[in-house]
């Protein structure tokens, strides 16, 4: 099995209006040969406009969240099957976000990252400890138990990637050291070794967290990291091409 594309994905949050679309359409038309694999991830409220904008462009266009259903009675969400509908082909899912903010457990990330596969989403599952937990020396242990308990049997033989993210590195500014993220990216490693036999090692590890044009080539090229998940420098195509440009 050999190393994964690298894959710089760029997390909108909820952020963003039609205004925006020209920021990914001079994305877009900046971006030129990259090696990596390049996606955004807008709200919900834009992909379908986003994948239009972004058609034969090269950059691929994701969802942050879906429902675990395919359709139903179901207020307000939007299930992977719409989002697919939509022009996504990613999903971010179990991010902290959604975890922490929407109680988001491991088996609720694992159902809708079969929702992801059923409707052809390749799946970005994300994980990552609070500062509390890595003072408390459990950063590894949560993070390769989220791994195992997020990500279903399923995904044997399907395209998804992993973002660790610690909760304490996103929108603060604040990064682990190189050492800290290659230790953990290393044991999200063995898990998937564990878990999915030798395919574990075709699985993108991307990281998370206060990444920016300048700390992303140190961070890209670090063991085990295979891509970056982005928030707020992927909102300027500047920044983000920066980021790009360091893969
Ligand atoms: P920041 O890059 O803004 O820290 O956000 C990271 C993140 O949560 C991406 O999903």
């Amino acid at each position: 099995m050999t190393k994964p594309q690298v894959l710089i994905a760029g997390n909108w949050k909820m952020n963003g209006l039609g205004a925006s679309l020209a920021e990914a359409n001079a994305l877009a038309g900046s971006l030129g040969q990259t090696t990596a694999r390049v996606a955004i991830c807008p709200p919900a409220t834009l992909v379908q406009r986003l994948a239009e904008v972004l058609t034969d462009s090269g950059v691929l266009v994701g969802a942050q969240d879906c429902h675990a259903e395919a359709s139903g009675a179901f207020t307000g969400d939007t299930s992977a099957e719409q989002l697919a509908d939509a022009g996504a082909t990613l999903v971010i899912l179990g991010h902290s976000e959604r975890r922490s903010g929407h109680g988001e457990s491991d088996a609720l990330v694992a159902a809708k990252v079969q929702a992801a596969l059923r409707a052809g989403l390749e799946p970005i599952v994300c994980v990552g400890e609070t500062l509390d937990q890595r003072k408390a020396g459990d950063a590894l242990a949560i993070v390769t138990g989220q791994v195992r308990g997020s990500l279903p049997r399923e995904l044997a033989g399907n395209a998804f990637a992993v973002a660790y993210e610690p909760v304490w590195a996103i929108g603060t500014g604040l990064t682990p050291t190189t050492p800290e993220i290659e230790e953990v990216h290393r044991a999200i490693r063995a898990a998937l070794l564990e878990m999915f036999g030798d395919a574990g090692r075709g699985v993108a590890i991307l990281y998370g967290g206060s990444v920016k044009p300048s700390n992303a080539a140190e961070i890209l090229h670090a063991d085990e990291v295979g891509g970056a998940l982005v928030g707020g420098a992927s909102l300027k195509a500047d920044d983000f091409l920066g980021i790009i440009r360091a893969a």
